[in-house]
């Protein structure tokens, strides 16, 4: 079934244990749960789980209840440390105040700013460490060698995450073991950390696996069977879906994230910094549209907390971020397996 594709493709699908060259991408905030991560390992896809905003104690809670659900390879999420940038206290309250009339709406006060830690990366790596998943996949920046060495020593396949091709080297050049290549159409937050291009996922890919000798993971829009092997005719070794599954049984998606995204048309997302203050695509809504000066991550994503909880209990999808690639309209509502199928066959 898999003859005919490269040599990078069978090497890590084999290591593995694949039986398709897809994976379900890392979803953070909920969305990829345990049984979705599950259900994708046991279909023959790799399951990722998005552990970058859990405690270490969560982190091994839930690469424990995906053990208990299936026996199938599976990959860990994490954001890499990145420095957090300086925010002044006028930045502050102009951001408080574009997100007052928000609240407001949703009974809640106007969003202040308590202080703010990104989670301790170096925990999060031991939790980690002592899952030991099949792969730790992460994004937003480059590790340390230490960690790197770490992850190696217990046979844990290391994925960067590029957005460019001078990205892609550097992973390379870290010795990293696979890289993911985000193309511009892609769901979620922009995985990079240097330059952008928003480039062509297709040709992004090409020039990906003709110029590093690792295996690329192409990401970026892949919702039918013919993206995924237009991706893997590029040369990639898997292909890997975040939209596509966002509507499957087993996703932790809120009732009006889910109703935005089966209502979604081509053209409905766009490139915001509102929720989070890191770049991010997903459908256009209220707060995308209305925020014009967030602050930087992340300090945004801390002040639009709130808001984000009360809009998913009170079904209110104008103050949510609907993170959604390009490829949106193209989504399936079924079960993981379901999915799964239809992007192969
Ligand atoms: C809801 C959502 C959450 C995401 N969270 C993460 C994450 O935690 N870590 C990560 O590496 N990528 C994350 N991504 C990006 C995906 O890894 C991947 O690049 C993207 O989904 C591919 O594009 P597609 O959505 O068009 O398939 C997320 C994407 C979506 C849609």
């Amino acid at each position: 079934m898999l003859a005919g594709y490269s040599l990078g493709m069978l090497t890590l699908t084999q290591r593995l244990g694949l039986r398709l060259p897809i994976v379900l991408a890392p979803m953070a905030g909920g969305i990829s749960t345990p049984e979705l991560v599950a259900a994708v390992s046991t279909a023959g896809g790799l399951g990722s789980l998005g552990a970058a905003y859990l405690t270490p104690a969560q982190i091994t809670e839930a690469g424990a209840a995906v053990r208990r659900l299936t026996q199938g390879a599976f990959a860990l999420n994490l954001f890499a440390p990145h420095p957090t940038v300086a925010t002044t206290g006028s930045e502050v309250e102009r951001a408080a105040a574009e997100l007052a009339p928000f609240h407001a709406s949703l009974g809640l006060q106007p969003p202040e700013l308590t202080a703010q830690a990104n989670p301790d990366f170096g925990l999060q790596l031991e939790a980690v460490l002592e899952v030991c998943p099949a792969v730790l996949s992460f994004t937003f920046g480059r590790l340390e060698a230490q960690h790197l060495e770490a992850l190696r020593s217990r046979g844990i396949l290391t994925v960067g995450t590029a957005t460019g091709l001078e990205e892609a080297r550097q992973l390379e050049a870290d010795g990293v073991e696979a890289i993911v290549v985000q193309g511009g159409a892609a769901g979620g937050h922009r995985g990079g950390w240097s330059e952008d291009e928003l480039a062509d996922t297709l040709s992004l890919t090409r020039a990906a696996a003709q110029s590093i000798r690792i295996p690329v993971i192409a990401a970026g829009g892949l919702m039918t069977a013919a993206d995924v092997r237009a991706v893997l005719d590029a040369g990639a070794s898997l292909a890997q879906c975040g939209t596509a599954f966002l509507r499957a049984t087993e996703a932790g998606t809120s009732a009006p994230y889910w109703a935005a995204l089966a209502a979604a048309k081509t053209g409905d997302t766009v490139l915001t910094r509102a929720f989070s203050g890191r770049t991010a695509r997903g459908l256009r809504n209220a707060v995308t549209e209305g925020v014009q000066q967030p602050l930087p991550y992340p300090f945004q994503n801390a002040l639009t907390r709130s808001m984000r909880a009360a809009g998913a209990k009170a079904g209110r999808a104008d103050v949510l971020s609907l993170w959604a690639g390009e490829g949106v309209a193209h989504g399936l509502a079924g079960t993981a397996a379901e999915i799964l199928e239809s992007l192969w066959n």
